[in-house]
């Protein structure tokens, strides 16, 4: 358990109103969580405090090797004025599945779920109401120790911060064009692909950039090895319905292992779809919706929640998925998930935690 020391913000800022659309992170709260870590002393000293700037020397190791981990999740406010997190021990346990692949020290559950329901509360009113919003939070760890030798740092910080965001994509529900990128890789299996390491997001950036210059919002990975399977969107995991089944790509050491894409296995499941996590081909894609089975792609996050794709383009074939409009089960899916976080279906799987 944390004793948590808390100085609050003298200077709070003007929380946004309802018409700020509220692009996605761009936008801090006014204070953060913030604690140390010194090997032999471990985690000390949580504070929540202003939310402000860092010091920290040029020569700290996370500038130059990248030892960093991050988590994003979000927290919502109901109707009736109750805070929800959405599987938030999902996040603390796949935060200590990440520190331990790249030696960060690991921090308690219990302890990195109660910094964020401190922080959250202090930074209740921040937290939007409008469809579609919600409070996003990222806990981040860095190295901090002040040294150019390459090993594990032996000082860190974990800090969590806060932005109200609306969609992730400026697409919000309507479908996204996706990119297959068949040059650039962005993880391998034994690499760092299933943590929640910058690494991987500083890999997709050249791809992202392409894509973009061809005016696709995002790049759908291939594996590192045959350049031939399915592997995720980068900020999204991806599925598709295939002829009435729910298939995605199974976890294989370089796919980030989802929350939402968790709950979605387990909601279709849950609904009697069958699901099927197994390898997908670029060609069995095509090949499906060429012989019109291929009846919906969707992608997965906690930033995107549900993103429907419309449009897929692989070397120079273009792929429409069906009328190119969002997809009954994705907006099921969509409307169930953002439903049990905002608390107005009952959560049967025992999903949200209520911040008191
Ligand atoms: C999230 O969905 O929370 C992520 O961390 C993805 C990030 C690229 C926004």
């Amino acid at each position: 358990m944390l004793n948590i020391r808390y100085e609050k913000t003298t200077n709070p800022k003007e929380i946004p109103g309802k018409d700020n659309p509220l692009n996605f992170g761009t936008i801090f709260t006014d204070h953060m969580f913030i604690m140390n870590y010194e090997t032999g002393k471990g985690w000390f000293d949580p504070r929540i405090v202003p939310y402000q700037p860092l010091e920290l020397a040029p020569s700290s190791m996370v500038f130059h090797y990248g030892q960093e981990m991050f988590e994003g999740l979000k927290a919502y406010k109901t109707k009736d004025g109750r805070i929800l997190l959405f599987r938030p021990d999902k996040n603390a346990e796949r935060a200590n599945n990440t520190n331990k692949r790249i030696c960060i020290p690991e921090i308690p559950k219990e302890d990195f779920i109660q910094a964020i329901e401190a922080v959250v509360k202090m930074d209740k009113a921040w937290i939007p109401t409008k469809p579609g919003t919600s409070l996003y939070i990222r806990p981040f760890i860095i190295a901090t120790d002040p040294f150019l030798g390459v090993r594990p740092s032996n000082t860190y910080l974990f800090m969590i911060i806060l932005s109200p965001v609306g969609a992730y994509y400026p697409e919000g529900l309507n479908p996204v064009k996706i990119w297959i990128e068949d040059d650039y890789v962005r993880a391998i299996r034994g690499g760092v692909g299933e943590a929640k390491t910058g690494a991987n997001y500083c890999a997709s950036l050249k791809a992202q950039v392409k894509a973009h210059d061809e005016g696709y919002s995002q790049v759908l990975w291939l594996d590192g090895v045959e350049r031939k399977y399915i592997e995720e969107v980068g900020a999204m995991n991806i599925f598709f319905k295939i002829n009435g089944t729910v298939v995605t790509p199974k976890l294989n050491g370089s796919i980030l292992p989802g929350v939402t894409r968790d709950s979605v296995i387990s909601l279709c499941k849950h609904w009697g779809i069958p699901v099927e996590e197994r390898k997908v081909s670029v060609d069995e894609l095509f090949e499906a919706a060429k012989n019109g089975t291929l009846e919906e792609v969707f992608g997965t996050g906690t930033a995107a929640v549900i993103s429907p794709v419309g449009h897929l383009r692989f070397e120079d074939h273009v792929l429409q998925v069906k009328d190119g409009g969002i997809g009954e089960l994705s907006k099921k899916i969509y409307d169930t998930i953002t439903g049990i976080q905002l608390g107005e279906i009952e959560d049967e799987f025992g999903w949200t935690l209520e911040i008191k």
